[in-house]
């Protein structure tokens, strides 16, 4: 490793996945199904019972995640392959599992950072009603005091619950949304659903610290600030509302304990503040995070809201139209798009670190960042995706950059470490260092095939960030 480089040299080198987008083998050895293996998929795209096949190939997914260097591999715990029921019974074969794969990162020197939820709830506790029911704090607070009793003697890096924003602003998009039949005030249940995860991540992050001392945890959201269209002043308070109902609400209520200000009154104008019990608060201040993670993919941009409510709402992780008499979302013209149509911004990268450790000064580390992209594998078996490295490259600079505005950062864990299948656009959008060869609907060889992005993440791990060509 270089000396004095501008990243630490403990430095989180490493990139991510999820369990239900990687492993396949979605009702094997025991696993209950999750909401991802009943949703319906998107026409077009691929179901999620192969993905990648990590679940049967994960040692030569991290003996090659090794060979880039990785001193980080962030992965998710399919909860119903260890609780398969989502309560109860606990899947010894799923155990085995996430107990092999944490033993063969640490064979190879990588850290196993896990992530307890992403995106898939067990399909039988979304029979019960999910987050619905307020006995979900406790059902998540026992599945994660389970994690911890299995793997914490071998993890030391926790993430509770990935995108909890996400989850509430777009999850009939990503599979994840349950609402209770005739439901008269969707936007209430919402945030009740949303103050039970809240409530639940707190607990969880509390028994951590309680019976794994020295471990550390903290959130996984997804973070981009919004900046305003312009510097007319309506404009920035739209900007200010956005930033509070994507970012703030959720950070403020990990690090603080409290609700956003801004979001509280808004809920309370539509009558639509969340069912909170007595001790909720208690609770919520009792966890705290040891660090900040967060997934960023690009900021966003607001001006004044205009025009009617059905043109507002949230269109995807990265795009949003607005919310009525609050903001509205705006394109960015000085930003490009990706292939998929999300804006790209790295200077944007750098401004969030700043105001993230501003508001919070706890350690940051990114936990998702990367470019979807068609890739295409040639004939002599390449895959030259000089556009996802040009991406790579711009957003690591600015977490230099960052650094030495003296944000504390801890590591950089990219999406995706291998090919997956994205949250609703299929196997054909691909994030991945390693190539799998698989298409949508055909699984062909399913063999792995290093991208070009694969060597030079190698030499920029090797140089501790500094050769970024
Ligand atoms: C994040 C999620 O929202 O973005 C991942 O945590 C997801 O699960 C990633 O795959 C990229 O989004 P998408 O929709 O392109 O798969």
């Amino acid at each position: 490793m270089t000396e004095n480089t501008v990243l630490q040299n403990d430095f989180l080198w490493g990139a991510s996945t999820s369990a239900y987008q990687v492993e396949g083998a979605n009702l094997e050895d025991g696993k209950g199904p999750s909401c991802q293996d009943v949703k319906t998929v998107p026409e077009g795209t691929s179901d999620l019972t192969v993905c990648a096949d990590h679940y049967h190939r994960y040692k030569e997914d991290i003996a090659l995640m090794a060979e880039m260097g990785f001193k980080a591999y962030r992965f998710s715990i399919a909860w119903s392959r260890v609780i398969p029921n989502g309560t109860g019974k606990v899947n010894p074969k799923g155990i085995e599992f996430y107990s092999s794969l944490i033993d063969e990162c640490i064979k190879y020197g990588i850290e196993p950072i896990i992530t307890l939820f992403h995106f898939d709830m067990p399909a039988a506790l979304d029979e019960r009603g999910s987050w619905s029911n307020r006995d979900s704090i406790d059902w998540f607070a026992n599945y994660a005091k389970t994690m911890f009793e299995n793997f914490g003697d071998r993890v030391k890096y926790w993430l509770t619950i990935n995108e909890q924003n996400m989850l509430t602003m777009v999850g009939p998009l990503i599979g994840t949304m349950v609402l209770p039949e005739n439901c008269e005030n969707p936007l209430k249940e919402i945030y009740t659903q949303n103050h039970h995860m809240l409530v639940a991540q707190a607990k969880a992050m509390a028994i951590c610290h309680e019976i794994l001392p020295e471990a550390k945890i903290g959130p996984a959201p997804n973070i981009g600030i919004v900046y305003p269209e312009s510097c007319k002043p309506e404009d920035i308070i739209a900007a200010q509302n956005a930033n509070a109902l994507r970012n703030w609400l959720y950070l403020d209520a990990y690090v603080f304990g409290r609700y956003n200000n801004l979001v509280w009154s808004w809920l309370k104008s539509k009558d639509a503040l969340p069912k909170v019990e007595d001790g909720d608060f208690d609770i919520l201040k009792s966890g705290k995070p040891d660090f900040i993670g967060f997934n960023y993919y690009s900021t966003a941009t607001a001006k004044e809201w205009e025009g009617e409510a059905e043109e507002g709402g949230a269109l995807s992780q990265q795009e949003n139209g607005g919310e009525e008499g609050l903001f509205k979302g705006v394109h960015n013209p000085y930003l490009q798009k990706s292939e998929f149509g999300w804006e790209i911004d790295p200077v944007g990268f750098r401004s969030t670190f700043r105001e993230i450790y501003s508001r919070y000064h706890l350690p940051m580390i990114i936990t998702e960042n990367g470019l979807g992209a068609y890739d295409t594998l040639t004939e002599d078996k390449k895959i030259h995706d000089d556009y996802r490295i040009e991406y790579l490259r711009k957003h690591i600079e600015q977490i230099k950059l960052a650094a030495e505005d003296g944000c504390e950062i801890m590591g950089y864990c990219p999406w995706s470490a291998i090919d997956l299948i994205s949250t609703h656009e299929g196997m054909v959008k691909r994030y991945g260092f390693i190539y799998v060869d698989r298409d949508e609907f055909d699984l062909k060889s399913m063999e792995r095939i290093p991208k070009d992005s694969f060597y030079w993440y190698k030499k920029v791990i090797a140089s501790n960030g500094e050769d970024l060509d």
